[in-house]
């Protein structure tokens, strides 16, 4: 149908130019944008594994990619990705909107409720006991007895989100990470 308009528009080109304009222009922009998707859907799953890490998924079970998340989460935010041991997990939007270093393990840690981020208060708000903890999962009211676990947060070269085990000092605190 392409090749019918184009040589009805400009009758004196021979075939081969069509064929060259077909190429060029037509069919520019379906290759453009189908070009990220199928990218994506050719990364072997052993990618994302390039720094020993683990992808962290979406809540249908898909591995997050890097461009897509930031394409839909906003500077700030704190969303729940399936993380280390499948555990829910919080990727974070850093405020200059990059995914931040580590991720935040939302298990309560006083009776192991999911902990909501409540974006206007700027806080994690456990609504089992009421514990609270800090935008950075630092425990700022109990029951809960320690803040939330952290888990070191990369992109890949693949583009994938990885999370791997957090073994050092938590900045937050100052101590021996309580969860390794
Ligand atoms: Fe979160 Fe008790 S489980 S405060």
């Amino acid at each position: 149908v392409r090749a019918a308009a184009v040589s009805s528009e400009v009758p004196d080109m021979n075939k081969r130019n069509i064929m060259n304009l077909i190429l060029a222009g037509g069919a520019a922009l379906p290759i453009g944008s189908l070009a990220l998707g199928y990218g994506a859907f050719f990364v072997p799953p052993s990618a994302g594994g390039g720094g020993g890490g683990q992808a962290a998924k979406d809540a249908l079970g898909n591995d997050i990619k890097v461009d897509s998340w930031l394409a839909t989460h906003q500077k700030g935010d704190r969303s729940l990705s399936q993380g280390l041991k499948g555990d829910p997990t919080y990727l974070i939007v850093t405020n200059e909107g990059t995914i931040e270093k580590y991720g935040l393990n939302a298990v309560c840690t006083h009776l192991g409720c999911v902990v909501p981020w409540v974006a206007a208060e700027n806080k994690f708000k456990c609504p089992c006991h009421g514990s609270q903890y800090n935008a950075e999962g630092k425990v700022v009211r109990g029951p809960a007895p320690l803040s939330l676990a952290l888990a070191h947060c990369d992109v890949a070269e693949s583009g994938l989100v990885t999370f791997s085990t957090w073994t050092e000092t938590d900045f937050r605190t100052g101590l021996e990470p309580w969860w390794a």
